[in-house]
């Protein structure tokens, strides 16, 4: 019994410490204005965020027809099932903390939208060799992370892929190839020499060259250039 009351007591003093005035303000009002100001903080930063998801956004500089137009002839714009994968889908990751990343280096292009360095669809071709293997330098060393948000090995049913798709799928779990590996040129046209320039990717990301999985990446650029 007496520890009830004592228990009961000590609670008393915590809640009046927490409520009562410290120094200025209660340690409890202090706390409790804290976390809505965090709470609108966070919803006006989450907002940035997504509004700067958007393809609206996107397209509000990449507005020539080589981007989006291209981008709406494949299949990840209209598609049997509806979904869409929208610009953000396969270039921004989800994980918030690759995302703020990924956001605070978007800010060099502002910088090259303000130069002009892409503005016209001639200097669009000029530089798109260099950027595309700036994004494939990116999925290899993240092993396709975006693609793997929609799309996984594990759920695919090879038994109703095509057999090709199957067999490379199966070759491609065996020596740890990832998707962009065979799958460039999903959502955009492809310049004329990507396959050197995608090996030229690979073999600067440093793993040893004799890995099986470098190994088997060379084989199949391979095939594909004869
Ligand atoms: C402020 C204008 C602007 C906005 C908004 C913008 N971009 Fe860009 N983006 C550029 C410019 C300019 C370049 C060319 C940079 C260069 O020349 O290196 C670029 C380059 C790229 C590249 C090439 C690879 C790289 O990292 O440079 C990708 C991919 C890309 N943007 C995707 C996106 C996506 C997705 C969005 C929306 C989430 C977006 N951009 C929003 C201006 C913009
Ligand atoms: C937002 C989800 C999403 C993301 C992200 C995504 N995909 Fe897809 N992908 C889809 C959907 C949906 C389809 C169409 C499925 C259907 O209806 O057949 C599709 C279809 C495909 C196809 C089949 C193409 C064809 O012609 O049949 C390939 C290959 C593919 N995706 C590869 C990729 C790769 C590689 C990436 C990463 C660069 C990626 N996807 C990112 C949702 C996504
Ligand atoms: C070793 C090469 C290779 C790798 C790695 C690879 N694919 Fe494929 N994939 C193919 C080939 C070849 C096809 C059939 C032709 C085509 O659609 O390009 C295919 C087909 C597909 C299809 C269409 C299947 C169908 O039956 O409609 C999807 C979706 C797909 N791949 C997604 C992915 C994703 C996502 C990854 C990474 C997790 C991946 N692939 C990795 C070679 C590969
Ligand atoms: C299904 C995934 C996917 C979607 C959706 C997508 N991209 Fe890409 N994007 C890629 C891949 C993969 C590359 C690397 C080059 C390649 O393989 O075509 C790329 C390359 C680029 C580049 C580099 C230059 C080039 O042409 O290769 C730019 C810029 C770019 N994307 C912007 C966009 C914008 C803007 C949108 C929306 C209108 C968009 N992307 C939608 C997958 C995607």
């Amino acid at each position: 019994m007496a520890d009830t009351i004592d228990t009961r007591g000590s609670l008393r003093r915590l809640w009046d410490w927490f409520w009562g005035p410290t120094a200025v303000l209660s340690v409890g009002f202090t706390l409790v204005a804290g976390f809505l100001a965090g709470i609108l903080f966070w919803g006006g930063f989450h907002w940035t965020l997504e509004m700067t998801n958007s393809e609206a956004f996107c397209v509000s500089c990449h507005t020539m027809e080589t981007n989006l137009g291209e981008y709406r002839e494949t299949i990840h714009y209209n598609n049997h099932s509806g979904v869409r994968a929208v610009c953000a889908d396969c270039h921004v990751p989800k994980e918030w903390q690759h995302k703020v990343k990924a956001k605070i280096i978007a800010v060099k292009d502002v910088y090259h939208e303000l130069r002009g360095s892409i503005a016209t669809p001639e200097l669009y071709e000029e530089r798109r060799l260099q950027m595309a293997a700036l994004v494939w330098k990116k999925m290899k060393a993240n092993d396709s992370r975006e693609c793997r948000n929609c799309h996984n090995f594990e759920y695919m049913d090879f038994t109703i892929q095509e057999t090709r798709a199957a067999s490379e799928h199966q070759r491609a779990i065996d020596t740890g190839m990832t998707c962009i590996d065979c799958h460039q040129g999903i959502a955009h046209n492809l310049p004329a020499g990507y396959l050197e320039e995608y090996e030229r990717v690979v073999k600067s990301l440093q793993k040893p060259s004799a890995s099986t999985e470098t190994n088997a990446v060379k084989a199949y650029l391979a095939d594909k250039t004869q």
